[in-house]
């Protein structure tokens, strides 16, 4: 097909298990090849080796951490897969402390109704939470560093779109005209500012305390994972580069699901009772363990659902990085696309009624023996690609899908909600990619009566 990514081989999903592990097929270098393609010039594609073309957006400065994707998220993957999934269980009451916060600055203490704009509210929320886990509490709560990290990837995209109408030789210096790019800069060069001398002070305080004979402080966030993982495997690292890259590929997508989530309870109210009893049950019982949770099975449920009918890809990526043969024989070169079609996530041989959001789908289906582990939302396969699947699948769902959850339980149990009369609220859909309305508005006021205080917990 020809794509608005140029030209993809689109494959249909029931091969995916034959080449779910093919190293030569690469999700990350699909990130990188969005930003070497010249999407509007099927000729520029031709003319030039993508090699040439990856050098060129290199030298757009500010896009260093989205070139870098290819190389540096070998790290984020790392990360994500050993030290952040291992630490679930210490971050979850961390993580609603800060989320605590979070929510009040955005959503207000009012028992009145307001009118927000939703996406920027839960962008900021989603950036606060990261930041507690990937950069530590003292940069989480410095409004500079939360500015970087939540525009860097909105001026990104904005700045791909402008610079993909010229000539790749002439983007870098282009690249000098848009604010966006010089925003981008201007943020890149900032954290490295704010993030090295954390990182200094981190440095001398452990020498200190090794020169005293005293152990040497311990950190628990990305920035001192970075360092030991580096040193494990190897690679150089830039704190501030990983630092961006994990602001791409994690604060929009979990923003994104936070919101559609919301907005299906809101037009499903009963759902959205429903899911509140079940939090107030469980973390009166249970507290903030990672565990209840676990046992959010409903709310666990409403999110893989709302993931079903509109994930963020609508179809799944790699790029080519060796000739690779398919399972009918045909030979896909490398430096080419293919794309994996998901259309079983909504085929009504799959799944019954299969345009029908149904919060409870997920959760009955996990009563069902032998498909308590499938339907639960951090699970992949051919019938739900919501964070993809095999070799590639999101290796940040884990801690995605428990922010998510600490979010929605301060959300839902201190606020009532209201889809803003008239609001837009249908997604955007950009070739096979889509993304929460950013012009949706609710109307949000806190809950005089609450079931359970959670902030005491
Ligand atoms: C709701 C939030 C999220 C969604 C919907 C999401 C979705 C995805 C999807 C669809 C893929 C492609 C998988 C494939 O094609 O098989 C992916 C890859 C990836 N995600 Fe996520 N993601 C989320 C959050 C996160 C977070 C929080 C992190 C990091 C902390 C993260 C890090 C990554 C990385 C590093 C990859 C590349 C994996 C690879 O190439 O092997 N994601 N994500």
């Amino acid at each position: 097909m020809t794509t608005d990514y140029g030209e993809v081989v689109m494959i249909q999903s029931e091969w995916f298990d034959d080449i779910r592990n093919n190293p030569h097929l690469s999700f990350l270098g699909t990130v990188a090849q969005v930003y070497i393609l010249d999407r509007h010039n099927a000729l520029i594609h031709w003319l030039m080796e993508v090699v040439v073309l990856q050098e060129r957006i290199c030298e757009v400065p500010g896009f260093e951490p989205l070139a870098a994707l290819g190389e540096d998220g070998e790290l984020v993957k790392i990360i994500a897969r050993k030290q952040l999934t291992k630490l679930l269980n210490q971050v979850t009451a961390p993580l609603s402390d800060e989320i605590a916060l979070a929510v009040s600055l955005n959503m207000g203490e009012s028992a009145e109704w307001r009118e927000i704009e939703i996406m920027p509210a839960l962008r900021d929320i989603t950036a606060r939470m990261s930041s507690r886990v990937f950069v530590g509490e003292e940069l989480a709560r410095n409004e500079d560093w939360l500015q970087i990290t939540t525009n860097y990837t909105v001026d990104a995209f904005v700045a791909i779109n402008l610079l993909s109408v010229y000539p790749v030789n002439l983007r870098p210096y282009i690249g000098w005209l848009f604010p966006e790019c010089r925003r981008m800069r201007n943020y890149y060069k900032r954290t490295r500012e704010m993030i090295d001398p954390v990182m200094k002070k981190r440095d001398s305080m452990k020498q200190a305390a090794l020169a005293a004979g005293q152990p040497a402080p311990v950190y628990n966030d990305a920035l001192e994972w970075i360092v030991q993982e580096s040193k494990e495997h190897n690679y150089g690292y830039d704190t501030a580069t990983f630092q961006l890259i994990v602001s791409t590929v994690a604060i929009n997508t979990t923003t994104d699901l936070l919101q559609s989530v919301l907005a299906d309870l809101i037009r499903h109210p009963e759902a959205m009772q429903a899911v509140r009893d079940e939090i107030v049950h469980i973390l009166k019982v249970d507290g903030w363990k990672k565990s209840s949770l676990y046992n959010m099975k409903l709310l666990d449920s409403a999110l893989k659902e709302t993931q079903r009918i509109n994930p963020v890809f609508t179809a799944m990526r790699r790029s080519v990085e060796a000739d690779t043969v398919l399972p009918d024989g045909t030979v896909v070169k490398k430096g080419s696309r293919i794309h994996i079609d998901t259309h079983r996530m909504v085929d009504p041989e799959v799944y019954e009624n299969p345009e029908e959001w149904k919060g409870d789908r997920f959760s009955n289906m996990r009563s069902q023996s032998g498909k308590e582990h499938l339907a639960q939302l951090v699970t992949t396969s051919v019938d739900h690609f919501g964070f993809g699947h095999g070799n590639h699948a999101c290796p940040g769902r884990f801690f995605a899908a428990n922010e998510l959850k600490i979010a929605l339980c301060h959300l839902l149990i201190k606020y009532d909600w209201e889809l803003a009369p008239g609001t837009p609220s249908d997604m955007f859909r950009l070739g096979f990619s889509q993304r929460a309305n950013s012009h949706t508005k609710v109307l949000c006021r806190r809950r005089e009566t609450v079931e359970l205080d959670i902030d005491s917990l």
